[in-house]
């Protein structure tokens, strides 16, 4: 039985599933151990799915009949929908990127002894490094959301697969653009981000896409989106993410209702698998904030990467934004049948358990469908 993980692969293995430890062993190698992510600028992943062709066109899944519906009528254009002639000053201290006590940096005194005008280009560079990594998840959820177009059985998933693709696209295009034309920089992608992108689109599971991108990647990036808006003072990326909030409610609720009821019916065994692979997945999203990029540019002359992690993960910053992730996140793996008995104390030693019967966080009121609690968010949605 294997008992941890070899340090090389940083976080994995603690659920102590071999068969689950082989699976992501490859990814990690290539994305923790190699850093294939920053190696290149580009990289080839092959895909293992069966694109599964349906020559009768049943129409037999009445809710993702409706969440198409939906998706057609919320479309909107990218190019058109956002003022993008708003003048973005990262040094305008009236409409700050990110204000100071949202980040993790007022705690450090080698920020504290840093003039006015370096602190704000600090500041700049780490949201810049938040919307890289926002950034490079939604090519990912773009090329993943293909995926699971081709591979998923019904007829009704394959519809609605459609309209993400394009929702993906277009967050590609805004974030990128937002990025190139306001910051001026864009940061590689972040290590474990990597390695949970090449997990499901190497992975030959249709559901293991779903699972990895539409519940969990998609699930925090609500609420990493949810938290991002709501701190901001920047109206131009206060409206993007607002626009892009309501396209990833609708994601979300999607693989919620494809893998409900495909979950509920699987063997004991492969059920058991899922739940070990979401948990091992968890580990590697919360450890994504660590903005390890940031830190190897702005700090890693003047403290170790063991004393960064300790401040950003007592910050208030982190709180905030792991309460935000999770709390969306532990709520929709239970509705799913991930959140069993056996696999809760794992959660409950990450502190996440916390947040099995909470509601989305409060800050995110302005956006309709975060009011209310994942449930009600995809009865709304389902009610077109
Ligand atoms: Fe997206
Ligand atoms: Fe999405």
């Amino acid at each position: 039985m294997l008992t941890t993980a070899p340090s090389a692969l940083g976080p994995l293995g603690r659920s102590r599933n071999p068969r689950v430890f082989l699976d992501l062993a490859g990814p990690a190698v290539r994305g923790l151990l190699l850093k294939k992510g920053k190696r290149d600028r580009t990289a080839q992943m092959p895909a293992h799915h069966q694109a599964h062709f349906d020559w009768d066109y049943e129409r037999n899944r009445p809710e993702l009949a409706k969440l198409y519906d939906a998706a057609k009528r919320d479309q909107w254009d990218g190019a058109t929908a956002l003022p993008w002639s708003t003048e973005v000053d990262p040094f305008d201290e009236s409409r700050e990127l990110m204000p100071e006590h949202t980040l993790p940096l007022a705690e450090l005194p080698s920020y504290r002894s840093l003039p006015r005008r370096r602190q704000a280009e600090q500041r700049a560079d780490l949201t810049s490094w938040l919307l890289s990594q926002f950034l490079h998840g939604e090519q990912g959820a773009l090329f993943a959301a293909c995926q699971v177009t081709e591979a998923v059985q019904w007829m009704d998933g394959k519809l609605y697969g459609s309209t993400q693709v394009v929702d993906e696209g277009r967050h590609v295009e805004v974030f990128h653009r937002y990025l190139a034309e306001k910051l001026g920089k864009v940061y590689p992608i972040n290590d474990n981000l990597y390695t949970i992108i090449d997990a499901l689109m190497t992975d030959g599971r249709w559901d293991l896409k779903f699972l990895g991108m539409q519940i969990m990647i998609e699930g925090l990036a609500l609420g990493a989106f949810g938290t991002m808006r709501q701190s901001t003072r920047e109206p131009l990326l206060k409206e993007l993410l607002q626009y892009v909030i309501t396209d990833e409610a609708r994601h979300v609720t999607f693989g919620v209702v494809a893998l409900r009821d495909y979950y509920a019916a699987l063997p004991e065994h492969e059920r058991r698998d899922r739940e070990d692979w979401a948990y091992e997945i968890s580990v590697l999203l919360r450890n994504r904030f660590l903005a390890h990029e940031f830190y190897e540019e702005h700090y890693a002359h003047c403290m170790s990467r063991r004393e960064w992690n300790a401040a950003v993960l007592r910050s208030e910053f982190m709180g905030r934004f792991r309460n935000t992730l999770f709390r969306r996140l532990i709520p929709n793996l239970k509705r799913i049948h991930l959140l069993s008995d056996r696999i809760r104390p794992h959660y409950g030693a990450l502190g996440l358990l916390v947040y099995e019967h909470d509601k989305p966080a409060s800050e995110l009121r302005p956006i309709d469908l975060l009011e209310c609690d994942p449930a009600e968010a995809e009865a709304k949605l389902l009610r077109v």
